[in-house]
């Protein structure tokens, strides 16, 4: 790694005098800072925006500009809106929730007990990969579209895969809604991983430490092993002071602190951060080039300081972890900028995988989409291996394209290149057991397992790289990696196989305690006794194989406690049995699943399943933030 000019240039660092305050509008707001002071590219002032890179860098700009990850949040006044606003209704309980437009503007009506209820004027589009969601602020009518309320998050999903129109808290693992209102305040949950914003806002809570309050920039390392956590605390105390005085200003924010600790500096800062950043305050709507690659205007202006992807100032002091070689250190600094946002763990769902708890000290990966970032630095080779081995991160290329590349044994090579006893047919037939030239001969297919619920109620891959045959996963998790492909084998004749390729030893008491009776398929014991995520991963699995027979089983999982492991049955019902049974998932009452999912399966020639009992009791499940 090159050492970045501005770093050393940290030693050097002369802190500046708490000049006296300018008032937002006055010569010297302008340009955001209100201090001089030594460079840094976290602060408000040092960020230029996208568009000032395009000049020069047409190829990554052309590239970027077409990625989902760019076009993340849009103002409502874009042209590309998938979502059809042409007066269609969404029917919820007792609630309808509609998509109506009036000239260029688009609203959302939420009508309760067929009264004519709220009406929202839309304001931005979050997503356009998988699903639009919306933002919209309350107003007295179409005619009349003033806001009444801050832009709040709306209760309706556009699924751009099927067409249909889903309750929005749906998109992740939250039990049973009984009606559809409009919230959380956008602002305060969705800003920072899906817009541009500066650094030094999410790193407020880091640096002020544990105890700090909560807000959309929450210390996250704490969720990861402590030789993968960056720590961050305080650098210059003046600089630090200086910096939020400046932020604050520019948030319009109370009076700024006069001479208080830092504490106070940074709790005053993300009280001020989360009452007051709204869409106004960002440095770009959408995810912008200085989301990677920190603030640029030194860049900019003088184009042989090149920018720095690890963040920098003299308000602050970070540790980075320890890396063996600068390859490792530089891999290191790209995963810490994928995993500001990569690492969601925080709808209440209570379980991990490697049968761990969310909140527990033992917590595993997650098994639904968002925290691919956090997975991959539990796994294997993340001390050494970075986001960018695999994603282009200026690339829009779908990402089936990209799994179908890798999911070969011809997509071995990014593996190889460090593990290279492994890179020759021979080798990899001794130590993989498979076909080295087949689907089962891919290192993905075993390392990196298609196991998470995918955004579009698909498996995608888990980004924790391990292996089939670890205990945590054998004896912890359900199903079995290896059913994942072999859908029909059975508990005991996958636990044989593993023992005798690997020299494992699994105690089938523990097996049975997952599995009950270990001669049964596996897919079909973890769709019948599986934790939700287990059953939604276990049904996906099974669809799969377009095996009519296998939709009994499936339909067990349309009862699921949590609507979306439903949804995952759904589909996967569809898929087994080639005919879509037009069961709504979404809110309706077990009874009606029940009778419906009976009526499908009878007609397509199949039994009815046992139903599950009622789930575990449920544990806290209160206000999620919803993704
Ligand atoms: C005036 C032209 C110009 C502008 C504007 C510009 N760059 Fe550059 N950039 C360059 C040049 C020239 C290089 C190559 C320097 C080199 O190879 O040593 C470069 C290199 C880079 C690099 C690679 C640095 C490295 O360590 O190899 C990145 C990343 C980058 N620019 C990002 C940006 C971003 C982000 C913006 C907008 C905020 C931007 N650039 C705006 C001219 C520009
Ligand atoms: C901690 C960071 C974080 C927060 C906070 C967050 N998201 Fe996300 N969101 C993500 C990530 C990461 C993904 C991509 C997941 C993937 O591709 O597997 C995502 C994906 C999405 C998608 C799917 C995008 C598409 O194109 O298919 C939507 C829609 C979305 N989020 C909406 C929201 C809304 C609305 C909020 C606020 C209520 C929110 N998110 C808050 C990180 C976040
Ligand atoms: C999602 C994060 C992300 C975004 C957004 C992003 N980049 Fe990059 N970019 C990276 C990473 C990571 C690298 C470094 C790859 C490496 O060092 O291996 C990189 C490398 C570069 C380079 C060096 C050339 C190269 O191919 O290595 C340039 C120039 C560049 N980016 C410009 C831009 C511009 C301009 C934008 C906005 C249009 C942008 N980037 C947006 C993550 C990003
Ligand atoms: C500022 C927050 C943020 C940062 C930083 C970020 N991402 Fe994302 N990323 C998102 C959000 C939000 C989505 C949801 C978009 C979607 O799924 O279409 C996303 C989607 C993706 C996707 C799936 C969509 C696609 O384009 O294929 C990939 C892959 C991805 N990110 C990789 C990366 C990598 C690699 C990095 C680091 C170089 C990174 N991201 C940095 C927020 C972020
Ligand atoms: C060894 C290769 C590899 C590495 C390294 C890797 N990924 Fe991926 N990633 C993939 C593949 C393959 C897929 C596509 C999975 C699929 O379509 O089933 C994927 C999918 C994704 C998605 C989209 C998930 C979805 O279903 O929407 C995101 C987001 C993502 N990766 C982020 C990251 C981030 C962030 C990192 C680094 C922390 C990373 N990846 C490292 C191979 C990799
Ligand atoms: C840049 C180098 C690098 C690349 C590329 C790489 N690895 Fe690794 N991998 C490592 C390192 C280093 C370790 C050992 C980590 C440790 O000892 O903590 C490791 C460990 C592993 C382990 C053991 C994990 C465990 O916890 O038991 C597996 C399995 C593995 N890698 C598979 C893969 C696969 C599959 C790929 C391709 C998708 C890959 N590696 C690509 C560097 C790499
Ligand atoms: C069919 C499944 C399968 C495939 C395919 C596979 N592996 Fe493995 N791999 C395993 C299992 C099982 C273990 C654990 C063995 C043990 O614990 O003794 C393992 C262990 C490893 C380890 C850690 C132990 C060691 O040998 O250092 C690495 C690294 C690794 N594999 C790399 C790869 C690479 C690279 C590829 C592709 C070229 C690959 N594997 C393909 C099943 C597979
Ligand atoms: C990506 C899908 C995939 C994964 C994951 C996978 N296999 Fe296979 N497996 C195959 C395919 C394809 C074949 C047939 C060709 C071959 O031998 O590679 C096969 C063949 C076999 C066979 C011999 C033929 C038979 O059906 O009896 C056994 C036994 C087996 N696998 C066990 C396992 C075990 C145990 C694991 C987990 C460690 C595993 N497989 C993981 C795809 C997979």
């Amino acid at each position: 790694m090159r050492a970045h000019p501005a770093l050393i240039a940290f030693a050097l660092v002369v802190s500046c005098a708490r000049a006296p305050a300018v008032a937002p509008g006055e010569p010297g707001h302008a340009q955001g800072a209100r201090h001089e002071s030594a460079p840094s590219n976290v602060l408000r002032s040092d960020y230029v925006g996208s568009a000032a890179c395009s000049a020069c860098h047409a190829k990554e700009t052309e590239a970027w500009a077409r990625s989902p990850m760019h076009r993340m949040t849009r103002n409502a006044d874009v042209a590309d809106v998938k979502a059809p606003f042409d007066g269609r209704a969404m029917r919820f309980k007792g609630d309808s929730v509609s998509l109506e437009s009036r000239g260029a503007a688009r609203f959302v009506r939420i009508a309760r007990d067929a009264s004519l209820g709220e009406l929202y004027r839309v304001t931005r589009i979050v997503g356009g990969r998988t699903r639009e969601d919306f933002v919209g602020v309350r107003v007295k009518s179409e005619d009349d579209s003033r806001a009444v309320s801050d832009e709040m998050v709306l209760p309706v999903s556009y699924l751009i895969f099927s067409g249909a129109l889903r309750y929005k808290g749906y998109s992740v693992l939250v039990h049973e809604r009984d009606s559809a209102h409009a919230g959380p305040v956008w602002s305060e949950t969705c800003l920072f991983c899906h817009n541009t914003v500066p650094f030094f806002s999410t790193v407020l809570g880091a640096l002020a430490g544990p105890r700090a309050p909560a807000y959309q920039g929450e210390d996250l390392a704490p969720l990861l092993p402590e030789d993968r956590r960056w720590t961050w605390s305080v650098g210059d105390e003046h600089a630090l002071a200086a910096a939020v005085d400046d932020e604050l200003a520019h948030l319009r924010s109370g009076a700024p602190p006069s001479d208080d600790s830092p504490q106070t500096v940074l709790r005053t800062a993300i009280a001020a951060t989360r009452s007051s950043f709204g869409g106004s305050d960002l440095v770009e709507v959408g995810i912008g080039c200085e989301s990677c690659h920190g603030g640029a205007r030194m860049h900019v202006r003088d184009p042989k300081t090149p920018p720095s992807v690890v963040p920098f100032g003299p308000m602050l002091a970070m540790s980075p972890p320890k890396a063996k070689t600068p390859e490792a250190a530089h891999a290191q600094e790209i995963n810490r900028v994928c995993a500001r946002c990569h690492q969601v763990l925080f709808s209440r769902y209570p379980w991990t995988w490697e049968g761990g708890r969310r909140t527990s000290n033992d917590r595993g990966g997650s098994p639904i989409n968002s925290g691919e970032a956090r997975d991959f630095l539990l796994g294997g080779c993340a001390s050494a291996m970075a986001c960018t081995t695999c994603h282009d991160p200026h690339d829009a290329k779908d990402r089936a394209e990209k799994d179908d590349a890798l999911a070969t044994p011809a997509g071995n090579a990014p593996c190889t290149r460090c593990h290279a006893t492994y890179a020759t047919d021979a080798a990899l037939r001794a130590h993989a057991h498979h076909d080295p030239r087949g689907p089962g001969g891919a290192c993905v297919a075993c390392h990196m397992p298609r196991k998470n619920m995918g955004l579009d109620l698909r498996l995608t891959r888990y980004h924790r790289i391990g292996s089939p045959t670890d205990p945590e996963r054998v004896l912890r998790d359900r199903p079995l990696e290896c059913a994942l492909c072999h859908q029909e084998k059975s508990t005991e004749s996958l636990a044989r196989t593993m023992e005798s390729w690997w020299g494992k030893a699994y105690p089938r008491d523990l097996l049975e305690r997952l599995y009950g009776e270990l001669s049964e398929p596996n897919l079909a014991a973890t769709l019948e006794r599986g934790k939700p995520h287990e059953v939604a991963v276990a049904a996906a699995a099974l669809g799969e194989r377009h095996q009519r027979a296998d939709g009994s089983a499936i339909a067990r999982g349309l009862v699921n406690e949590y609507p979306l492991v439903r949804m995952f049955a759904a589909r996967a019902l569809t898929q087994a049995i080639g005919k879509d049974c037009g069961i709504d998932v979404n809110g309706a009452d077990v009874a009606h699943i029940e009778a419906a999912a009976a009526a499908c399966l009878g007609s397509a020639g199949l039994s009815v399943p046992a139903w599950a009992p009622p789930g575990p009791a449920r544990p806290g499940d209160s206000e999620p933030v919803d993704d």
